[in-house]
């Protein structure tokens, strides 16, 4: 299993922690997909948001030029891996401390759900972005309903998704079909891939 220590910068509970965790087979799948829906190519200068200990900064890295993991946590950061084309960086999703359309493309995965105005987030990404966002919130199979309070933020209210639409035209938001292949049996869970 993969170690996903994040729980207790949220006060998330334990069952809640056995929840997110994922087998090496499922990662790599989820891997996979991402290298295929952003189309990712060896000249790209990917950002990733909420990067945790740098689990996609490992597997991805090989596929692109360079990558910077982001997350709020100054503890998971320092449990990351040196890895000679990705920075890490402790800053907050809703006030990036980068450049307008420093990245190629840009990651969140798991992570929207989390942040207090993930609509803010999505703008950040959008400023910081050259060509395609994507984000992904990927349940576990085994989820409980209490997972689902931070996703149904997003899930709950048609109305927040729409004014999060509006503001980022373009936005398609994936549903539980377009990752059968993958994802199939779980939850539905919730995403969008953005075209700047
Ligand atoms: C569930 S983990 C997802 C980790 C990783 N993306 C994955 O899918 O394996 C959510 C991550 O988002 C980070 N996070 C939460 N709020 C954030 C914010 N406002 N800005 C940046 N990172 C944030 C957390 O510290 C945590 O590492």
């Amino acid at each position: 299993m993969a170690n996903m220590d994040w729980s207790k910068e949220f006060g998330i509970n334990s069952s809640l922690k056995q929840n997110f965790a994922r087998s090496e087979q499922e990662f790599s799948a989820q891997v996979e997909q991402i290298k295929d829906l952003l189309q990712l190519s060896p000249a790209d200068v990917l950002l990733d948001i909420g990067c945790n200990t740098g689990q996609y900064e490992k597997s991805l890295s090989p596929f692109v030029s360079h990558i910077t993991g982001v997350d709020s946590s100054p503890v998971l950061i320092r449990q990351t891996q040196v890895l000679a084309n990705v920075t890490f960086l402790v800053a907050d999703a809703m006030r990036l401390p980068l450049g307008d359309k420093t990245f190629d493309k840009t990651l969140m995965v798991s992570t929207l759900q989390y942040i207090p105005d993930p609509a803010k987030a999505i703008e950040e990404m959008r400023r910081v972005t050259k060509k395609t966002i994507l984000f992904l919130n990927i349940p576990d199979k085994t989820q409980k309903e209490s997972y689902f309070d931070g996703i149904n933020k997003l899930n709950r209210s048609d109305e927040e998704k729409e004014t999060i639409r509006q503001r980022n035209n373009a936005v398609h938001w994936f549903d539980r079909t377009d990752f059968t292949d993958t994802f199939d049996a779980r939850p539905p869970f919730f995403g969008a891939l953005i075209s700047i």
